[in-house]
Formats: structure tokens, C-alpha cells, sequence
């Protein structure tokens, strides 16, 4: 059996529908409720661990970082791509005129944070996209002596547009420009080589490409922005602990080098544990076959849909591209029925759009299925 069929009988919702749905969420493999499932029935029969759950977090922590080109010690865990990017923007020393970029292509969750900054004296300045496309130029047309900083995705939610990360990284490090990078659309589908790229941050949940449950996520963060954050809360976490042995109580951070001082209190530990299972389907999958392969069929739905004369707002040039493809229609929520009543998966985003957006898990029959679908549709 090839490694597609392998990897596709580990998600049930395939048997009965072409999934198109991963850039809103990834369908849940049992391999990932049973690796919750049994973080729960551990606490039920009081097989309570927390030495234990620290380690499989840590294990966890060292797996992440390889498959995004990071560093485990880098990486701190978060709730969400939210918080990983709010413990950036309000760690970070702001002096009233400085100025950050971000586009109008973002998520409001790469937005709402920078936005917050204006009460601080921060100017936010919004790089205009040109029919859903951005350039890395189009960007940095924004850059003048007071940016502090740019934050963009790496892969854009409404269209797929893949951003260059590596170029952006490169101008960013030129000039002492913190580059935020909200991953979570990428993260699990594409390869990021997060330091290679010099990417400061870099923010994910756990629920899209990255196959985990919600509620959990990371912030991989350089060794310069990590000096440089102040953490947004205090608490105990694997390097931050308290000292009562005196009437002084003294805080301690054990390690300043080490992400987890940005934790604090108890970890997701079920979230881990089901990001764990997530993370053994991937590996068996292989990242380095994963790409190729969800590329291939987004570049053949993209093909197909354009065959027949759907009106395609996604890029179509393989720099550009990635594993979602948004489609004009008359009437998105209509044509979202219909998609469904034909078996096929898939969301609206707020552009009005229709958004198919595949996985490892897909096959061709699958893009077949949502080809067939959009014709009845008549597009
Ligand atoms: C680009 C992007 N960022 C972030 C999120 C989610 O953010 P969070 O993990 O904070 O819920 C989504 C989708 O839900 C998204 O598409």
C-alpha cells in the first residue's frame, strides 16, 4: 500500500467525503482522540503524573521544532496562534512613533494584536494587496527608520497566497526588523525553516495542518527576540520557580535562554498528548513527502477548477501557491450547500468566497469528487 492510502485510512471522514476543509480545521484522526483519550483514563484511575506529562511535553517541544527548523528550547507552548502572537507584540519594548507593517489580507488574528499596540503609541501601517497578492516589495514599501517590526502569515487564510518568507527574513535581519509569522495555515503541509529563513517568531495551533486538537499551540521565538520579550504572565513553568526559603521571596528564572520561561501554570497536557498522536502520523508520513504531494493535488484542483471556467482567486505560479484554493461565486452559502450535499467539504470566508483546501489525506479521487461537484454547480 502506498504511503497515501496508509496515511489516508487514518481518517475515517475520508470514506464518505472528499475533505477540502483543512484551512478551517483538520478532521480529527481516532489516533488523536485515543492519544486524548488516554491522557483522561490515566487522571481516571489515578495514574496522575505531572514529571511525567513535563517530559512528554518536552518530547513533544523537541519534535515540533525539527519539523518547522527550529529549536526546542526556543519554543514555548501557547493556547493558540493568538496568544503566541500577543505574548510578542506585548513583550516587546514599544517607544511612542515606532511603526509595524502588516497587509489586508490577514486573519484578525495576525491583526487584532498589532492593532491593540496603537494605545501604546505604535503606528500600524496596512500594505495594501493588489486582487488578494502581495510581494515581498509591496511590503517593505512600508519600511522607513521607525519600523520596529512586520507581521504577516506565511500561507493567507482566504486565498492560500504563499508569502516569501526566506526573502522577507532576509531584508527583515538586514536591518534589525523582528519578522513575526503567524504559520499556523503552512505549518504541517509545507516545510518552514524557521531560523534558516530568520523568521523572530513563529505562531501555530495545533488544529489545522498541523493535525492536533484546538486549544493548543506554540511560539517558536529567535535567541534575539526571546532577550528581548518580557512575559506577558508569571507563573510557575519548567524554568521560572519561587524560593520561600527567606522572608524575601525571591522569583527565579533558571534559564533565560530557554522559551519556557513564556509559560506558565499547568500546560495543555491532553492537548500535548493528542498533539503527540498527531505529530507520529506526520513523521510516518514524512514532511519531506507531504508537501510534494498536497502541492500536486491543489495544483490539480486549481488546474481543473480554471478548466472549467471557475473563476479562481488564488495564484496560480508555484511560488505563490499552496494547499488552498478560493473561487468566486454568485452565491457562496448556496454553493457551500451544494458542495456539502455532494459530499464535499469545504468553507466560505469572509471575501465571499468559496475555499476548498486540501491534505495529505486527499487523493485525486478526492479532487475528482470536488471537480465534479463545482460543475454541477455550473460555474
Ligand atoms: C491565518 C490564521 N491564523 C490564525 C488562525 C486561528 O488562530 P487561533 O489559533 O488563535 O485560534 C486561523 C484560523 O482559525 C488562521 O486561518
Amino acid at each position: 500500500m502506498s504511503w497515501q492510502d496508509e496515511f489516508r485510512q487514518f481518517f475515517p471522514v475520508t470514506r464518505d467525503k472528499a475533505y477540502a476543509n483543512i484551512a478551517y480545521t483538520s478532521p480529527l484522526s481516532p489516533k488523536v482522540a485515543d492519544a486524548v483519550a488516554a491522557f483522561f483514563d490515566g487522571i481516571t484511575h489515578a495514574r496522575s503524573d505531572k514529571p511525567q506529562w513535563l517530559r512528554d511535553a518536552d518530547a513533544l517541544r523537541v519534535r515540533l521544532a525539527r519539523l518547522i527548523g527550529g529549536d526546542p528550547r526556543r519554543l514555548a507552548f501557547t493556547k493558540n496562534t493568538t496568544e503566541g502572537l500577543n505574548t510578542v507584540a506585548q513583550g516587546l519594548a514599544w517607544q511612542d512613533g515606532d511603526n509595524l507593517i502588516v497587509d489586508d489580507q490577514e486573519h484578525p488574528t495576525n491583526a487584532l494584536p498589532w492593532l491593540n499596540l496603537r494605545r501604546r503609541g505604535v503606528q500600524v501601517r496596512v500594505a495594501q494587496a493588489n486582487a488578494h497578492r502581495y510581494t515581498v516589495d509591496d511590503l517593505w514599501r512600508h519600511v522607513d527608520a521607525r519600523t520596529r517590526l512586520i507581521a504577516v502569515s506565511w500561507v493567507q487564510y482566504g486565498t492560500g497566497l504563499r508569502t516569501d518568507i526566506a526573502e522577507l527574513g532576509r531584508r527583515c535581519a538586514a536591518l534589525g526588523i523582528w519578522l513575526v509569522v503567524d504559520g499556523i495555515q503552512g505549518a504541517g503541509l509545507l516545510r518552514a525553516q524557521v531560523d534558516e529563513w530568520h523568521v523572530d517568531a513563529f505562531a501555530c495551533g495545533a488544529h489545522k495542518g498541523l493535525l492536533g486538537p484546538l486549544g493548543v499551540g506554540f511560539l517558536h521565538v529567535s535567541p534575539k527576540l526571546l532577550d528581548a520579550l518580557e512575559p506577558l504572565y508569571i507563573g510557575p513553568s519548567g524554568v521560572t520557580t519561587l524560593d520561600k526559603s527567606g522572608l524575601q521571596w525571591q522569583v527565579g528564572v533558571s534559564d533565560a535562554d530557554d522559551a519556557r520561561r513564556l509559560e506558565s501554570g499547568n500546560l495543555n497536557y491532553p492537548g500535548i498528548a493528542g498533539w503527540a498522536g498527531a505529530l507520529d502520523l506526520i513523521e510516518g508520513a514524512q514532511p519531506e513527502r507531504i508537501e510534494p504531494w498536497v502541492l500536486e493535488l491543489s495544483q490539480a484542483l486549481g488546474d481543473g477548477l480554471r478548466g472549467l471556467g471557475a473563476q479562481v482567486v488564488s495564484p496560480a505560479g508555484a511560488a505563490m501557491r499552496s494547499t488552498t484554493t478560493a473561487l468566486r461565486v454568485a452565491d457562496p452559502t448556496a454553493a457551500l450547500a451544494h458542495l456539502n450535499q455532494a459530499g464535499v467539504v469545504a468553507s466560505v470566508v469572509e471575501y465571499g468566497y468559496v475555499r476548498v483546501s486540501v491534505g495529505a489525506y486527499n487523493n485525486h479521487a478526492d479532487v475528482e469528487r470536488i471537480l465534479r461537484a463545482v460543475r454541477a454547480l455550473g460555474v
